[in-house]
């Protein structure tokens, strides 16, 4: 029997693709480039299913040409793909959850770190050979022991951030998130506005889906919510903050500072960012493990065998009916 044909958007782990040489026909871009819009799209067009990757634009002229088939998502966040055009189209998307989890919890806290202990600074200053010695008042940050942090979206990474912050750095967690969430086994306080989280928290990390529901949710209003000591962490989209008002904030001392791993326009990063006072800045590394990285690759393998064999993938996040 013929092997499905699948056109893979970047190049993935050798052992991933080494796997998926033994269920499929792999067509996969070993350049490693963004692919043009026309070249994804044709792809899709000339193969059974698509696996693209955040850096992909599945918009609705690239679902059109693969009608009736799968994209099977490498990672977790599907806000790059269009959803209405795929149940228009009878398209099939799948997604990795869970085996990301781990990584990008670390890395959430890596960042409230390096910002609220100025390690760029610090290394900086080695860097350029500035360092003066040690001394009582040199780069002085703050603890995270005590502090509350407040997270958006107590989704897995939301829950593995705070149980890290919790169990490992003693914080108080608040976390507002649009369910109820009924059976945490760790100590949270969930509250009903979003407003609280603004107003209360040291640390505020965002947790929740990107798309047009939580565009934006940090704004010039809910900046001027926080205290001037809060520290705003970013790791799931960039479309969730509007980067121009942040860079203001930033600027103007409104709050202390952001560590961002994710931006609005990426791989382009908004040049008042770049110039802003007390951010860090990293280029979408979440995910970047070799454990978390293979194992996504394993999982959008066992979606797409999954739907060759029953017409079904594992980790479905749209009703193509
Ligand atoms: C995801 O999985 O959505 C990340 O942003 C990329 O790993």
């Amino acid at each position: 029997m013929q092997k499905p044909t699948i056109f893979v958007t970047r190049r993935w782990p050798k052992e991933t693709v080494e796997e998926m040489k033994k269920f499929f026909e792999v067509t996969i871009n070993h350049d490693d480039r963004p692919l043009t819009q026309n070249e994804i799209a044709d792809g899709f067009e000339s193969h059974d299913a698509l696996a693209p990757t955040v850096s992909d634009n599945i918009d609705q002229n690239i679902i059109k040409k693969g009608s009736g088939k799968i994209i099977a998502n490498y990672g977790v966040g599907f806000s790059h793909i269009d959803l209405v055009a795929c149940k228009e189209n009878n398209v099939t998307v799948t997604n990795t959850p869970d085996v990301l989890t781990d990584a990008t919890a670390d890395l959430t806290i890596l960042l409230m770190l390096m910002i609220s202990r100025k390690a760029i600074e610090g290394a900086k200053e080695i860097e350029t050979k500035s360092w003066m010695g040690w001394k009582p008042t040199h780069l002085v940050g703050s603890d995270l022991s005590g502090k509350t942090l407040g997270i958006i979206g107590m989704g897995r990474i939301g829950e593995a951030v705070a149980k890290r912050a919790l169990f490992g750095f003693k914080m108080k967690i608040m976390f507002f998130n649009r369910s109820k969430k009924e059976n945490l086994n760790f100590k949270a306080e969930q509250v009903k506005k979003i407003t609280e989280i603004f107003e209360k928290s040291d640390f505020i990390s965002l947790h929740c889906p990107g798309g047009n529901n939580n565009k934006n949710i940090i704004n010039e209003k809910s900046l001027q919510l926080m205290k001037k000591s809060t520290f705003l962490i970013n790791t799931a989209r960039g479309e969730l903050i509007e980067e121009n008002s942040l860079c203001k904030a930033l600027n103007n001392d409104q709050i202390a500072g952001a560590g961002l791993d994710v931006y609005n326009n990426e791989p382009d990063i908004n040049p008042k960012l770049l110039k802003a006072k007390n951010v860090v800045l990293l280029p979408h590394l979440g995910s970047a493990t070799s454990k978390a990285r293979n194992a996504m690759g394993f999982k959008v393998i066992e979606n797409l065998k999954s739907y060759f064999n029953s017409g079904k993938g594992i980790d479905i996040v749209n009703s193509t009916k």
